[in-house]
């Protein structure tokens, strides 16, 4: 590896960090007005640098978050994010310095896991990140598309100003209800919700029945075009939307599938077992445009991952661990329906921390991962035992992108 020297970023040099990693995303510099959004989202001890001397050649950061695991404990997670090393300095190992240092650190300040969107796919297995949930762009062509459920509460639209505190109070009452959902901290509300980048005309809508407020929707529309030559449909995206009952999900569905001047509703990133073809009269209406890897998670420490979430019924695995980063994870854990304990006892079979990280919120199966070759299963019995005790009752989701 090359000679580089890796810092922990100091206030000065945030902005240097920013802007490398926006070049590296062939992105320009964020200007004066984007920047004084972006600059809260940078906190100390977060940022780190990857230096050739004293020049800055490659940056990773993290948000302070927490993600909801399976069983409802919601757990300290680092949100990983403007990962990039300058062009004349790719492979040759800055990431991987600035990937130790910064798991390292992670495990230090009492991460339990850490989370990331990936650019590619081959980039962060060999950090331990492993694939644990996916999510869904479906498209809705509108013409004809129509909820078989009548409206039952009230949808309404709110300017943005009222409508932020609406909308993070019910996320944060909504979300965690959902493993692999995270907590958004105040910086993400602040680029993403609150000041945004100009071009985003947001729209807010708020579902309310009998309890109060329970469902927001936040979408814009792209107005399309029907110019001889130049015809293009008027799309609404739909980009944020999360409901506290089944009825204000109903009701925001009717509600974005009512919007006129609208040729086709684009729901990026929803969960993959949300049913909004079972809710439309014509199915057809709706398709999955596709269908892809969401959240990156790496298990921190191994048994405060383990022992937080819950398990279904089960007779007890026990699973070995191998991590070359963090090695301390290295070891034997018993599973059971009651929780998970570091043990000297054999393994049923061995994985790697990777593998874990995919399995832990239940997305995947052992048994796919065995039969995908990312492991050797010792028994098909044992790999069962395993599935049994790891099954959860929704599919994980994020939803918050970062
Ligand atoms: C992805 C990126 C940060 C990797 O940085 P890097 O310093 O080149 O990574 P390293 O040199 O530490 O690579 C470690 C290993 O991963 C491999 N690798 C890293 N990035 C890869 C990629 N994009 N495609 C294929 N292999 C890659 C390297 O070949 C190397 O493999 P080896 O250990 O077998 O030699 C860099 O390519 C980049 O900035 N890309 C553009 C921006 C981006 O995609 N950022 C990620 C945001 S999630």
């Amino acid at each position: 590896m090359t000679d580089l020297d890796i810092r922990v970023l100091t206030d000065d040099q945030y902005r240097a960090a920013h802007t490398l990693f926006r070049g590296t995303l062939h992105h320009g510099p964020a200007n004066d007005e984007r920047w004084a959004s972006v600059v809260s989202s940078y906190e100390p001890g977060r940022a780190w640098g990857a230096f050739a001397g004293d020049e800055l050649v490659g940056t990773v950061m993290s948000f302070p978050s927490a993600i909801a695991v399976p069983g409802g404990a919601v757990l300290p997670m680092a949100a990983v994010s403007r990962v990039g090393v300058r062009a004349d300095w790719t492979r040759r190992g800055a990431l991987t310095a600035l990937q130790r240092a910064q798991l390292r650190s992670f495990l230090e300040s009492g991460q339990v896991v850490s989370t990331l969107r990936a650019t590619e796919g081959v980039i962060y297995g060999r950090y331990g990140y492993g694939v644990a949930t996916r999510f869904r762009h479906v498209r809705v062509r509108r013409a004809g598309a129509k909820s078989r459920l009548p409206v039952a509460g009230r949808v309404r639209l709110l300017e943005r100003e009222a409508a932020v505190p609406v909308v993070q109070a019910v996320y944060e009452r909504v979300a965690p209800r959902r493993p692999g959902t995270a907590a958004r901290w105040q910086g993400w509300w602040q680029v993403n919700v609150v000041q945004p980048p100009e071009d985003e005309n947001l729209k807010f809508a708020v579902a309310s029945g009998p309890d109060g407020d329970d469902g927001f929707l936040v979408y814009k529309v792209t107005p399309g075009s029907h110019e001889a030559g130049n015809e293009r449909p008027a799309v609404l995206t739909v980009l944020d939307l999360w409901t506290a009952t089944p009825r204000a999900w109903a009701d925001l569905w009717a509600f974005t599938l009512g919007v006129d001047l609208v040729d086709e509703i684009d729901a990026v990133g929803r969960p993959v077992d949300e049913p909004l073809d079972w809710l439309l009269v014509d199915r057809r209406a709706a398709r999955v445009v596709s269908e892809v890897d969401e959240t990156w998670l790496r298990v921190v420490d191994v048994e405060a991952a383990l022992s937080a979430r819950a398990y279904r019924s089960g007779d007890p695995v026990v699973i070995g661990v191998r991590d070359r980063v963090l090695p301390e994870n290295e070891g034997a854990y018993r599973i059971t329906a009651e929780g998970a304990v570091r043990t000297g006892e054999e393994p049923d079979f061995v994985v790697d921390v990777e593998v874990l990280g995919a399995a832990y919120l239940g997305d995947v199966t052992f048994r796919s991962l065995a039969l995908a070759g990312r492991f050797t299963p010792t028994s098909r019995e044992a790999v069962d035992r395993a599935d049994a005790l790891f099954a959860v009752d929704e599919a994980p989701w994020c939803g918050t992108y970062f």
